[in-house]
């Protein structure tokens, strides 16, 4: 399969014109899945829910998921793209998946990270997996990095490929090896899809530290981007190498596992 990822820097507030710089980037992409940061409609750091609430939207009919569900049916790509998303009263830091076929799907961020602590329910979807054209995709947001859990819940679940929408503030040497250790340990495809630029609110300021990655199964990083660049980058990968966990003769990591002995 074809995978791109876009890595940008999202006007705060600006979803007319992250639409636009989305659009542009990815014209002429021809892709099975295409994966867009964390909060790429509205910018990520707000620390007041008065001041998001305006931007987030419904997935149903919000402007930039209808633009992302457009993008799926218009160029045949499973699209994965992180958006403020309006449930009522509440708001979460969600991920639209967007099905060729114009179904689709939210994933609510589970583990929040820092200031979206006073600004975003925490995720209740749970790890869900959807499948197009025979390939298993899961998804995970930024911050659920950290938890093996996360990934290890997707792989469980059947994902050959982990959508992993970000706006990374972690020095990239912290997060490349980890998500090539969760490559590895699940045997899973993952393609992290970061921001780069900055955002300062209140005189505090965040910097996302870029270098999107696609890396393959066996944890080789297949296509990367710079720190700072707004870009896509492509690689092929083998879904389908993903469904056996054996390593060797004896090994198998699913198999050999041993949940009965994992509780604490
Ligand atoms: C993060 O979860 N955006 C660091």
């Amino acid at each position: 399969m074809n995978i791109a990822a876009v890595q940008t820097a999202p006007i705060h507030g600006g979803i007319e014109e992250n639409i636009e710089r989305i659009a542009s980037l990815t014209e002429g992409v021809r892709a099975d899945l295409l994966v867009i940061p964390e909060l790429a409609s509205t910018g990520y750091f707000f620390t007041e829910r008065s001041a998001l609430a305006g931007l987030a939207e419904s997935p149903e009919d919000g402007r930039f998921c209808r633009f992302i569900r457009s993008m799926a049916v218009g160029r045949g790509m499973v699209v994965v793209a992180g958006f403020a998303e309006l449930a009522g009263e509440k708001l979460y830091n969600s991920a639209l998946i967007a099905l060729p076929d114009g179904s689709w799907s939210v994933y609510r961020k589970a583990h929040l990270f820092y200031k979206e602590k006073l600004v975003f329910e925490p995720g209740d979807s749970g790890f869900g997996v959807v499948e197009w054209n025979g390939v298993r995709i899961g998804t995970m947001i930024c911050y659920d990095w950290r938890f093996p859990e996360a990934a290890r819940a997707l792989a469980l679940a059947g994902a050959d490929v982990i959508a992993h929408p970000s706006n990374l503030v972690a020095a990239a040497s912290l997060w490349g090896p980890t998500m090539r250790t969760r490559a590895l340990e699940n045997k899973v495809i993952i393609v992290t899809a970061n921001r780069c630029g900055a955002e300062e609110i209140g005189g505090e300021k965040l910097s996302f530290t870029g270098e999107s990655r696609i890396i393959s199964h066996n944890s080789t990083p297949l296509a990367m981007a710079g720190p700072d660049e707004e870009t896509v980058i492509t690689a092929e990968a083998d879904p389908l190498a993903t469904r056996n966990k054996a390593f060797n003769a004896y090994n198998d990591i699913f198999a050999d596992r041993r949940p009965e002995l994992y509780r604490a």
